[in-house]
């Protein structure tokens, strides 16, 4: 049995695996540029963010109707149940289905479909986060804001994604101005290729709440005392780091480092099907490579339902962190 956890930084296009992807091809009448999954999975071999998300729009071709969003959100549900996850702050990129003609409503229903059975089914809670592509311009945010409204009753949060250098948070100040009067949580990836600077701006300038990677923040000393002061929740990746070369190897990443100085690390999954693991599988490779002992990586478990968007139910969050700290390890 896996450590009780809460995973937040989940792209549920990003747990689109090969053979999920081929029958959705199949169904869908999609015609996909690999023979079969062998030959998909030869081209996981990513040298930046931008050649992974290249891959990975390309791939969402596949997903078209309500019941294709309802199947990926319950395949990965049902993953991330056996590896431990209790409750799952999902995000999803709708502009990157808009623009294929699949709108929002259809996105939304299908996803909305897989979490309402999700406690019952998988034992696990579930909120959902939109996010815009930060390499899309901010009005078409706005404009994906906007096509929201409807179902923002699904909807806990905002959040920036996609490709990260070049395309500092400022840009988007006026979209998460109005998601925040809204009512909706604010995330923001930063600081996963790009600068520390764009960290500290998407706090200042975004009013983000938790930072998705916020890997280099270490290289800014001030930053650094200020996400420890502030407790800003970093929800990183570590698995997904390698495949995207922002570190070399397993053993060199900066986990234990950031733990030593104070800050509120979390481990996700990021893009599972893509970065070969899911949340439980990126417990056992830090803990491998890193040396962590069990109770830093009880650390980690209790972090992530301190980090997780439950406010509205502090007797749930209670009741995660006291299964965390009954855990045994075996
Ligand atoms: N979209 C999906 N995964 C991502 C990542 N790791 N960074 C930025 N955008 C993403
Ligand atoms: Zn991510």
């Amino acid at each position: 049995m896996s450590i009780p956890k809460a995973e937040l930084h989940l792209h549920i296009e990003g747990t689109l695996e090969p053979e999920l992807a081929f029958a959705l091809a199949a169904r869908n009448g999609v015609a996909l540029p690999y023979a079969d999954t062998d030959e998909l999975r030869e081209a996981y071999r990513f040298s930046d963010l931008q050649s992974f998300l290249n891959l990975y729009y390309g791939l969402m071709a596949v997903l078209r109707t309500e019941d294709d969003f309802a199947d990926l959100t319950d395949a990965y549900l049902a993953r991330a149940a056996a590896q431990g996850v209790r409750h799952a702050e999902i995000f999803f990129d709708p502009q990157a289905h808009i623009s294929r003609g699949v709108g929002i409503g259809t996105v939304v229903a299908g996803l909305g479909r897989a979490l309402d059975r999700s406690e019952a089914v998988h034992g696990v809670s579930t909120q959902l986060i939109m996010c815009f592509l930060r390499d899309e311009s901010a009005e078409s945010a706005m404009e994906t804001l906007e096509a929201a409204k409807p179902h923002l009753g699904r909807i806990v949060g905002v959040g920036l994604d996609s490709a990260e250098v070049g395309h500092p948070p400022a840009k988007f100040r006026e979209v998460y101005e109005a998601a925040a009067a809204l009512g909706l949580r604010r995330v923001a990836h930063a600081g996963e290729e790009g600068p520390p600077a764009y960290i500290t701006e998407a706090l200042d300038v975004l009013g983000a709440e938790r930072i998705d990677h916020g890997l280099r923040c270490l290289e800014d000393p001030e930053l650094v005392a200020r996400l420890v002061r502030d407790r800003v929740p970093l929800t990183l990746c570590p698995l997904s780091n390698v495949r995207l070369r922002a570190v070399d190897v397993l053993a060199e990443h900066p986990l234990p480092a950031m733990l030593d100085a104070g800050l509120l690390c979390t481990v996700n999954s990021d893009d599972p099907a893509y970065f070969g693991g899911y949340a439980e599988d990126n417990f056992r490779a830090v803990r491998a490579a890193l040396g962590l002992s069990p109770e830093r990586l009880r650390e980690l478990a209790r972090n992530s339902f301190l980090a997780a968007f439950l406010e509205h139910d502090e007797e749930r969050r209670a009741r995660y962190v006291a299964e965390v700290d009954a855990y045994e390890f075996p």
